[in-house]
């Protein structure tokens, strides 16, 4: 085991433990999307996870835990690069909370809260995808304008079904979450996971109507 400081709290962790699920697990919260417990090999796609190590800013999802580690995870500095990880985020998602299946259990709901940013910020241009929903997929729809492009749909496809069979499509602005829909790549186990689905934080993948899991 080894010591780190984090906001000045000493926190004992194994060595080269993840330091965001290290904070998590110790009730430090830092406003994170696409990290997966345990994840060997994390994605590192929302960047909303900066923390501060020697005054420098660190995405705490790719920090390994060592002796000594001072880490802090309330400064402005971090703040503003997490708000402005945020505020892209909203500029590219479809505020219905009232309509949304994920309301009061969406990862965007807690981290406005914590961040404490209004869910429609004032002069913050909204540019939605046209068409908004993927119905391309046999039995699942993707809501694409509710997506966050956090990607772990696709790492949890892949850690339980040793490949994965949605993937990012397209570039930049126009990035989605895809699912390969020719019948061939489907494995006749994969039909009745619900992987994906579960662990969405925005509920932005569901079955199609008639679909059973
Ligand atoms: S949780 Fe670290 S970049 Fe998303």
């Amino acid at each position: 085991m080894v010591q780190i400081l984090v906001d000045n709290n000493i926190i004992e962790a194994e060595d080269g433990a993840n330091l965001l699920q290290t904070c998590l697990e110790n009730g430090i919260y830092i406003p994170n999307l696409c990290y997966i417990n345990d994840s060997q090999d994390p994605f590192a796609a929302c960047r909303l996870c900066f923390v501060e190590i020697d005054g420098k800013p660190v995405a705490a999802c790719t920090q390994k835990v060592t002796q000594g580690l001072r880490v802090q995870t309330d400064t402005p500095a971090v703040r503003g690069l997490q708000k402005s990880a945020f505020l892209f985020l909203l500029s590219v998602h479809d505020i219905k909370c009232k309509e949304c299946p994920a309301n009061k259990r969406c990862e965007l709901q807690r981290i406005a809260k914590f961040l404490k940013v209004g869910l429609k910020p004032k002069g913050l241009e909204i540019r939605l995808k046209d068409p908004g929903l993927d119905s391309g997929h046999p039995y699942l729809l993707v809501d694409l304008n509710r997506c966050v492009l956090c990607g772990k749909c696709v790492q949890v496809c892949r850690q339980k079904h040793g490949q994965s069979f949605l993937t990012f499509a397209k570039r930049g602005f126009n990035t989605v979450i895809s699912a390969y829909t020719e019948p061939d790549d489907i494995p006749l186990n994969f039909s009745g996971c619900t992987a994906c689905i579960d662990i969405c934080p925005v509920m932005a993948i569901s079955l199609k109507d008639g679909i059973k899991s």
